[in-house]
């Protein structure tokens, strides 16, 4: 049984808990923290738990031996529960985004290694129905060669949203959309086809006259084999939409998955190959989905990480990876340049202190809220999950 402590009982808590729930065979959540003690508690009487609660995660942290602790805190305090976590011998699961700088990011995977623990980042979309099996497709060869990838990561928030304290600022968050919204497809991208070599970008906030950070970002990305990307992020499209489409030469394939396959006539113009879409369509459907999904499918990963067994688990490294690639636009969009990658330890955007002066203050701060009286969150992207 591996024992299981959450430190922060907000929002995506319940995600995290109902994901332990779904595989209690394996795991038992023993403690609970957050500052405001009532939310742990409130969680513990609603899903039965009987775990300890806690109103400080440092006395957890010494008081309880867990096998695994969950952080679904606020992302100016991943950096430091997580070290804390895990030089107490815990292993980590922590939300997105990764921390609020890279060099944040490359302590928490030192402070892992240095502990034999294992580090993972949410990423959840790697374990919902639709976005797994592109990933096997794409990895079967069967659709071809990657040309051009587009990604939607098209969100609405009210400016509601930001009246949450830590919410639009970033000092506090880190990041708009780009990194706290399009992470989990900036995570894809990568996961699909590698980390981009240039990336060009413009941010901006149209539409939420109360935070800082961008409500919006498009970024174009180019690759040392050839493959263009184009990323278009934001919080104002109404009805939202979440997807991503591959041009391969074979091919268009993506989620949602519908897929398409033009040949060319005797003059260039094109016909549908309805044959080859009944192949990519057959070799999609063999595919076979991992037994949980989402949030718990990467816990049932995590766990089999923490026993030794063989594991694909979403590691510290493939997180700042994705991390990074925000950082990349963040540095484009202000500089108004194309930015190469990998980032230097001596660039401004690795670190916190000369990152946030350089970024833009699109609007003034005002929300304070420390809390929304209505816990209900969407996590995006759930309606790509398949039940087979
Ligand atoms: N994976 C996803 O799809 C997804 C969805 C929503 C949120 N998130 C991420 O989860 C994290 C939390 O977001 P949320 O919406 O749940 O926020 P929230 O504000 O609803 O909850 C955060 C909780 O953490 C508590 N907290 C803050 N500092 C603490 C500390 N030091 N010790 C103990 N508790 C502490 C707060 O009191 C609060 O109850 C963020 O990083 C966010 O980006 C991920």
């Amino acid at each position: 049984m591996i024992k299981v402590a959450i430190i922060g009982a907000g929002a995506i808590s319940a995600t995290h808990i109902e994901a332990y729930l779904a595989q209690s065979e394996s795991c038992k959540i023993i403690a609970i923290s957050d500052v405001y003690v009532e939310r742990a508690e409130a969680l513990n009487e609603r899903y039965g738990l009987n775990a300890k609660i806690y109103d400080d995660a440092d006395t957890m942290l010494k008081e309880i031996k867990a096998d695994l602790v969950s952080i679904c805190t606020p992302p100016a305090s991943h950096a430091s529960l997580t070290t804390k976590a895990l030089k107490a011998e815990n292993n980590v699961l922590l939300e997105k985004p990764m921390a609020t700088s890279l060099a944040e990011c490359d302590d928490m995977i030192a402070t892992a290694k240095e502990n034999g623990k294992i580090l993972s980042v949410v990423s959840q979309y790697r374990y919902t129905g639709q976005y797994y099996k592109l990933k096997q497709l794409l990895k079967s060869g069967v659709s071809g060669k990657p040309l051009y990838i587009s990604i939607d990561a098209l969100f609405y928030r009210g400016t509601e949203y930001y009246d949450l304290d830590w919410r639009g600022r970033w000092s506090t968050e880190g990041g708009g959309c780009t990194l706290i919204h399009a992470i989990h497809f900036i995570d894809q991208l990568i996961w699909l086809c590698g980390m981009p070599n240039y990336v060009y970008a413009y941010i901006d906030n149209l539409a939420h006259e109360n935070s800082e950070v961008e409500d919006f970002a498009e970024a174009m990305l180019r690759y040392d084999n050839g493959l263009l990307g184009c990323l278009t992020c934001s919080l104002l499209h109404h009805g939202e939409h979440q997807g991503i489409e591959i041009q391969t030469d074979k091919g268009a394939i993506g989620v949602p998955f519908n897929p398409r396959v033009s040949k060319a006539m005797e003059n260039g113009f094109p016909m549908e190959d309805l044959k080859s879409v009944e192949k990519l369509k057959a070799a999609y459907d063999s595919i076979s989905l991992p037994p949980l999904q989402g949030h718990a499918g990467q816990i049932a990963d995590v766990i089999k990480a923490i026993k030794g067994q063989e594991s694909t688990y979403v590691t510290g490294e493939e997180a700042r990876a994705a991390f990074e690639l925000v950082q990349a636009i963040y540095k484009s969009a202000t500089t108004r340049s194309e930015v190469s990658l990998p980032l230097m330890y001596s660039d401004d955007f690795y670190r916190k202190e000369t990152m946030v002066p350089r970024m833009p203050v699109f609007n003034t701060k005002t929300g304070n809220l420390k809390g929304f009286t209505t816990g209900a969150i969407k996590v995006g992207g759930s309606e790509y999950i398949e039940e087979k």
